[in-house]
């Protein structure tokens, strides 16, 4: 038996404010909370959303540090992009609020000092790395050097990302702090743990057993932590930025980020309402966090032992993570810019807030990683929200327009056809429920669209515009039932697109709708006046879309430069003047060239050496067509012993440039000259 609950509180990651928020970001967590909280809301529930930005940690402090300013300006920067980007979007938490907020200072401090008062901490002291030139601990992430397994020398404290191994400071050779530069040195500290071991059994059962309706990727990724035994978590810093450490003698020490964010959940609830107990303490609550992949552990391993170890508090009824969304084929990232940011879509695109919510929603890594491309945002709008939906709901209001002046036509007898339709209409409303209240939001989406399909295929199918000529009455029917479909459509999207379902609304020139009303005839009454339809949604141009292409090829090539400059290969051995000396190289001039049959690199080259014709196969078939090449003047190096190359003897080398990438580039006299003249 499902439980009862009388109130649900949602919850939404609490995005970092050391950069903006993304399409990443947007569909993994924002847009299905917002999904879920929005249908609750229609549905009369009492119902809140918080969220707010993560403020604290490391990286914030590293940002700061390199662009010189405080902490505090690069969190009060990103704070109000973030929220500006949520409001843009239509994303409508109850409270934006942020975890560098007073109440969420005595909050965190409090609970820390509870769990500490009531010995529920261990305190260790360890060898920690420490930078004397910044005079800081470095966390895990802040060490890079060489990682033991493969040799990649920009492996960082905890992982490296070439070849996938999980790695602890102590493993990374020649380890460098990444703040300074500087080699560091291992310093004692003392900090306070959580000993999640002792809430295994807990977990265990509340989780393994209790939750089993769990997303599988949050299950699986519960059970094989706690099948690999927890272990005790540090939930202090040594930092100057962040909550300070409630403690006598704890100097220099904060809380740990992931331990105060958490309950800025909390704290956001308490900033929202004077009755926020209610959410928090009682057990007809359902809570839900909405979260990322990379989130699982803290949400559902590490909170919950936190809100145990405190008591009172409930637990998450659920915790739907999603996977990632990578862009045009690669990974989202922050550092390298790969991303399409909310606030930039936000001025790039206004007015077609619903498209991207639409496309991220019917695109969300529900299951698997999911890609994001432009191609797929143009095909989306066009084929789905302007052909369709948009198609549909123009065409029922501008034809009660031209027939009617806009005053909604009575409903005469129904045939088969109607009655058939409606009930079509009629048998999505529960399988659309279900789809939303388990999350499945991108099956929900397509049960929200199909009121649009229905009332699309509705109206191609009695076409009104023919049979006004021979039937004028039975076109009053049609056109009702076909407003009828649109404000049902109107309730169903209302969820995923808040802007679109306000328009039709408008148009409509009806009050708004409950979701108790889905699935109902008469919604619209004979006799009422509609508005003036505008178009929902316009085509997305070619253009419009190569833009973002362009902007993202200025971005890889921007970043393939910036690592080239980092890769350049370090000088080699000294050599002496006789070394060099003994390398004959000639301008020559290439007289012939072709492509050497069965390869895709090679071209056989005969050039004028000024001492010879001779022949040379050359690996530049890749940058350099044949007919590019004949009457070109290069540098050859004469005197390299011949050797056979594709069956062919090849007598020297011709010289070239080759940057980070592998592409060659030929060098040649800045003016023409003899064949033959000396390089030296
Ligand atoms: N800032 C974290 C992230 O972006 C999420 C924090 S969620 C909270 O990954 F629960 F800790 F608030
Ligand atoms: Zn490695």
């Amino acid at each position: 038996m499902a439980k009862e609950f009388k109130r649900y509180l949602v919850t939404s990651a609490l995005p970092y404010a050391n950069g903006p928020v993304h399409i990443g970001h947007l569909a993994g967590v924002y847009i299905p909370s917002d999904i879920y909280t929005r249908y609750l809301r229609l549905k009369g529930c009492d119902v809140i959303s918080v969220c707010g930005s993560d403020e604290h940690g490391v990286p914030i402090t590293i940002k700061a540090r390199k662009e010189g300013v405080t902490p505090q300006e690069i969190v009060d920067r990103y704070h109000a992009i973030i929220k500006r980007s949520f409001e843009g979007l239509g994303i409508n938490f109850d409270i934006y609020s942020r975890t560098s907020s007073p109440t969420h200072a005595k909050n965190a401090s409090a609970f820390f000092k509870k769990l500490y008062d009531e010995g529920k901490f261990i305190e260790k002291t360890s060898e920690q790395y420490y930078d004397e030139e910044a005079q800081t601990f470095l966390a895990d992430r802040y060490i890079t050097g060489t990682c033991p397994k493969c040799g990649n020398e920009k492996a960082y404290g905890d992982q490296c990302e070439a070849c996938g191994s999980t790695l602890s400071p102590d493993e990374l050779i020649n380890p460098k702090s990444a703040v300074s530069g500087s080699v560091p040195v291992k310093k004692s500290t003392t900090h306070w743990y959580l000993p999640l071991d002792q809430y295994e059994s807990f977990l265990r059962e509340w989780i393994l057993d209790g939750h089993k309706e769990w997303k599988s990727n949050v299950y699986g990724q519960c059970k094989s932590w706690l099948d690999g035994g927890l272990q005790p978590r540090a939930v202090s810093r040594d930092l100057d930025w962040g909550i300070p450490v409630p403690v006598e003698g704890a100097e220099g020490k904060v809380l740990y980020v992931w331990f105060d964010a958490p309950i800025g959940y909390i704290s956001a609830t308490q900033d929202l309402t004077p009755d926020w107990e209610k959410y928090w303490k009682s057990e007809d609550t359902k809570m839900v966090h909405f979260i990322g992949k990379d989130n699982i552990v803290f949400h559902c391993i590490v909170f919950p032992a936190m809100l145990k170890a405190h008591g009172g508090y409930i637990l998450p009824e659920n915790v739907p993570a999603n996977e990632f969304l990578n862009l045009e084929g690669d990974k989202i990232s922050t550092s390298r810019n790969w991303a399409v940011w909310a606030h930039e879509y936000l001025e790039d695109f206004p007015g077609k807030e619903d498209v991207l919510r639409y496309v991220l929603c019917a695109n969300a890594p529900e299951t698997k990683d999911n890609d994001f491309t432009w191609k797929d945002f143009q095909a989306r709008n066009n084929n789905e929200l302007v052909a369709v939906l948009g198609n549909f709901v123009n065409r029922a209001l501008v034809l009660t327009q031209k027939y009617y002046g806009g005053e909604v036509p009575a409903l005469g007898e129904l045939n088969d056809y109607d009655r058939q339709t409606l009930e079509e209409m009629g048998a999505i409303k529960s399988q659309l429920e279900s789809n939303i209240e388990n999350y499945h939001f991108r099956e929900a989406l397509k049960d929200a669209m199909n009121f649009a399909r229905i009332g699309n295929k509705y109206l191609a199918d009695t076409e009104p515009w023919k049979v006004i000529k021979t039937d004028p009455e039975r076109v009053k029917t049609i056109l009702n039932i076909a407003l009828q479909i649109t404000a049902n459509t109107a309730i169903a999207i209302e969820p995923f697109m808040p802007f679109s379902a306000d328009k039709i609304i408008a148009m409509l020139a009806v009050g708004k709708f409950g979701w108790e009303q889905l699935g109902q005839m008469g919604l619209v009454e004979a006799g009422h006046k509609i508005g003036t339809p505008t178009l929902l949604f316009e085509k997305i141009e070619d253009e419009t879309i190569q833009k973002q292409l362009d902007k993202l090829a200025a971005t890889k090539a921007a970043n393939a430069a910036a690592e080239a400059a980092q890769n350049i290969t370090p000088q080699k051995e000294e050599c002496s003047f006789d070394d060099f000396q003994k390398m004959d190289i000639r301008v020559s001039t290439i007289l012939e060239a072709e492509k050497v049959a069965k390869t895709k690199k090679l071209l056989k080259l005969t050039i004028d050496t000024g001492i010879d014709k001779r022949t040379i196969v050359s690996g530049i078939a890749e940058y350099y067509t044949p007919e590019q090449l004949v009457g070109k003047q290069v540098l050859v190096l004469v005197n390299l012993k011949p050797r056979p190359l594709k069956g062919i003897e090849s007598r020297g080398m011709i010289l070239m440039a080759e940057d980070a990438c592998g592409k060659l580039r030929l060098l040649s006299p800045d003016e023409k000259t003899m064949s033959g003249a000396i390089v030296g």
